[in-house]
């Protein structure tokens, strides 16, 4: 009891020591990439082939400059905004992420639940590692990300054990209809299911703290995590010599799938990874409520746009007719004001969440999400505005030729 407790002050200690010296989201990667095993760090940071995509997503933001307006009383602004119906304290979320329970212990819960404290939406990934039944019990509003396959009799499975968990908003991920080409995993010894190797276990040796921390302790407590989300029954174990996960028929999924989800699920529906005014405008009348604008964060095709490159035309093209969403290289307030500005209503953010998970846990993404929520408020004032709502294309400009 006493060694345990002692534990507990010694991992709060080196947690608060760890947070401490975090003043931006991207200060979260250099702590995580000496925490996690290399293998695990390389499956997060990295994107597919030739990281163009990856790159691009940040580079678009520094192509938009602010005009701001000044002499404008600013001492009432609030970030609070309204996304599908529900108020939130800040017009970001967390991006849905793949077995976010390997990279800290309850990865899934951990976000889920200081979202709700943070009071913003998260989203669960299907490739999970926790049954979303407990991620539901545990953060009621958190919404369920799917990757369904071109199958009806799986789709309805799946769509009706999300629905009885109590998940009202449904997330279907569409830019996955193969596996993509990420060199980078291989390089990093990194697969799913992970293979046991000498390699692996001289990772496991050289950081302690994620082994014990995070590993050992989902072992003793609930035993060796399983894809639990991707179907209506239990996948793959997270390592295993020779199992291999079953992906299904991914690459039949179509717009008819989408019509008979649209017809079982009676709870919000958004589509990610719409990367065309034509599909946008598709996906809205086929009835969803609202699409992601995202390339997966540059993980599935390489050379994809940045998402904020065609945020304006999708923007201008769904008009009222669905809600448009943004996610990729959102890092900074500023980056949030300039998606928002250029026609997103909300944003999501990815990689420095799970990051804030490993490294400090709740404090962790408690502290993510308050940082980046200063930031925007503080941006607020020296742009001139007092509301989310009040952001066009009037406060931005494009610094280079389209
Ligand atoms: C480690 C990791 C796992 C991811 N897993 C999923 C997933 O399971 N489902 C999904 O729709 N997107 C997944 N994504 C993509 C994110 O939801 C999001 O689109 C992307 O990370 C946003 O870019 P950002 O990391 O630059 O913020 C994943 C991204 C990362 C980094």
């Amino acid at each position: 009891m006493l060694m345990a407790k002692t534990q507990e002050h010694r991992s709060d200690y080196l947690t608060a020591r760890r947070l401490a010296k975090i003043l931006a989201l991207d200060d979260f990667e250099g702590v995580a990439r000496r925490h996690l095993p290399r293998p695990l760090f390389g499956y997060i940071a990295g994107a597919s082939e030739t990281n163009a995509s990856l790159r691009d997503n940040r580079n678009a933001f520094a192509e938009f400059g602010f005009r701001p307006h000044t002499l404008r009383d600013v001492s009432l602004r609030s970030t609070a905004t309204t996304i599908l119906g529900t108020r939130y304290a800040a017009p970001f979320g967390i991006a849905p992420m793949g077995i976010s329970a390997l990279m800290a212990y309850r990865g899934d819960i951990v976000l889920a639940r200081a979202a709700a404290e943070a009071d913003i939406p998260m989203i669960m990934s299907g490739s999970s590692l926790i049954p979303l039944e407990e991620v539901a019990k545990a953060a009621p509003h958190s919404w369920f990300q799917a990757y369904l396959p071109g199958e009806p009799d799986r789709i309805d499975a799946l769509l009706d054990r999300v629905a009885a968990a109590g998940f009202g908003t449904l997330l279907l991920t569409v830019d996955v209809a193969i596996l993509p080409n990420r060199e980078n995993n291989v390089r990093a010894g990194f697969s799913t299911p992970l293979r046991p190797s000498l390699r692996l276990a001289w990772q496991g040796l050289t950081h302690p703290s994620w082994t014990v921390g995070t590993f050992a302790r989902t072992l003793l407590n609930h035993g060796m995590p399983h894809f639990e989300n991707s179907y209506a029954t239990r996948g793959a174990p997270i390592i295993a010599r020779s199992v291999s996960r079953d992906f299904g028929k991914r690459d039949h999924l179509n717009w008819e799938h989408l019509e008979q989800i649209r017809r079982r699920w009676k709870g919000r529906l958004v589509v990610k990874g719409i990367m065309r005014a034509d599909d946008a405008l598709r996906a809205a009348e086929y009835g969803v409520d609202g699409i992601i604008v995202s390339n997966h964060g540059g993980r599935q095709l390489d050379g994809t746009l940045a998402p904020l490159r065609v945020l304006p035309r999708i923007a201008e093209a769904a008009g009222d007719k669905t809600t448009v969403m943004l996610d990729g290289g959102v890092r900074r307030g500023t980056d949030v004001l300039k998606a928002l500005a250029l026609g997103a209503k909300f944003v999501f953010v990815g990689r420095p969440f799970l990051y804030a998970a490993a490294v400090g846990g709740h404090a962790g993404v408690m502290k993510a999400a308050n940082i980046l929520s200063e930031e925007i408020w503080r941006d607020m004032a020296l742009l001139g505005i007092n509301s989310i709502e009040e952001l066009t294309t009037d406060y931005i400009e494009r610094l280079r030729g389209d």
